[in-house]
């Protein structure tokens, strides 16, 4: 038996770990301690250890979803799973095997460079592709669901590695069986099916705009939509690296269609989408915009002066202020509209 090959892989541990450069709101955040993984085989002996120890844990991305408190306590795990791949294809799909720890931006470019088109749509949206799947990122008419194969992951609870296929994921508007179930599975590879045939999603309106001019749709290449997708995000979202942010702080929240009927009488501007049988969803960026929130500044913290759905550190907030913010713009909607607003990432 070789005995170094049966060496536990253990990875680097840092006490007292600033994370202010690893959430894109960029609030001071300490973790206890952290462990950064870059192989899923580092896994077992991890958690093993964790469990013994009955230390608090969780799993941070590219902190692009979160909300950090100013202290982690127990243990962060920083993933930083490398690797792309692309596995084979069958008559109809490419299958691709990606680490849980590329950017996902940079994977999407990637998929174009290998002439495998079809996630354009989801260019530019921050994070991991590990992360990716946990609030089922999606944008202009697409989610990453559509083109998840399976996802493979280490199960906490049974110490082994699986593989999920994609119905097991029970993905839905940002939402899936990994958000529902925090500390069940570490993702650590994503399989993605790429259709062979490519269809361009131009539906969406921001996009449909970019294209109205061009005289021949359809000839839209998915150059074109990466490119146009790139224009209107760097156009209407803050950059993180300049003010601190983590996208869309609130879900778009979906209401019966009797309520939205209501709602429509009294607002008849109202923004809103279809949605499953008999539910409506609404614009929360609209909801929020109508409360006079847009651009507004409390302290070192504020709403996105180009768009009402989006949180911004100025510099020096923390979790307390924008939750505090998140507060008022909640009581406020309710207020007005007798609609909800869920947080969107994740407190941690
Ligand atoms: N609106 C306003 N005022 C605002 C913002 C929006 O009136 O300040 C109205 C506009 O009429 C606009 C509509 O709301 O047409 C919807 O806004 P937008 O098209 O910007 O999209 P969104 O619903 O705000 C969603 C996702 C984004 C995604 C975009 C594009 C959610 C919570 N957000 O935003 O995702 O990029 O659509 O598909 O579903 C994210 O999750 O972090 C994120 C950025």
């Amino acid at each position: 038996m070789n005995s170094a090959q049966n060496a536990p892989l253990l990875p680097k541990l840092t006490s007292n770990m600033g994370l202010k450069h690893r959430n894109t709101f960029g609030f001071e955040a300490y973790a206890e301690l952290a462990y950064e993984i870059t192989a899923a085989e580092q896994l077992p002996t991890v958690v093993a250890d964790i469990q013994r120890q009955n230390l608090s844990w969780r799993v941070l991305g590219g902190g692009s979803n979160v909300i950090l408190p100013s202290a982690l306590p127990g243990v962060t795990l920083l993933m930083n799973i490398p690797g792309q791949e692309i596995l084979g294809s069958d008559e109809g799909n490419t299958f691709i095997a990606v680490g849980a720890g590329i950017n996902w931006h940079e994977f999407v470019a990637w998929t174009l460079e290998q002439n495998l088109p079809g996630l354009e749509n989801l260019a530019l949206i921050p994070g991991t592709v590990g992360a990716a799947p946990i609030q089922n990122i999606g944008a202009y008419g697409v989610e990453i669901a559509d083109y998840i194969d399976s996802i493979e992951a280490f199960d906490t609870g049974t110490h082994a590695f699986v593989t999920l296929p994609k119905e097991a994921c029970r993905f839905a508007y940002r939402d899936s069986y990994f958000k529902q179930h925090p500390q069940q599975y570490i993702v650590t590879k994503v399989v993605f099916k790429i259709p062979k045939t490519w269809v361009p999603r131009i539906h969406y309106a921001d996009l449909a705009k970019q294209f109205i001019d061009s005289k021949d749709k359809q000839n839209v290449s998915a150059q074109d939509i990466f490119k146009a997708v790139c224009a209107i995000r760097t156009h209407k979202l803050p950059d993180p690296k300049v003010i601190g942010n983590a996208g869309s702080f609130f879900q778009n929240p979906v209401v019966a269609n009797t309520k939205f009927e209501a709602l429509r009488e009294q607002f008849p501007e109202i923004v809103s989408y279809p949605d499953r049988e008999g539910m409506r969803k609404l614009a929360a960026g609209w909801l929020i915009d109508q409360c006079g929130f847009k651009g507004k500044t409390v302290g070192p913290v504020g709403v996105y002066q180009k768009q009402a759905l989006v949180l911004v550190n100025h510099g020096g907030g923390t979790a307390k202020d924008i939750l505090a913010l998140a507060q008022s713009i909640q009581d406020k909607v309710l207020n007005v509209f007798g609609v909800e607003l869920e947080i969107e990432p994740n407190i941690l």
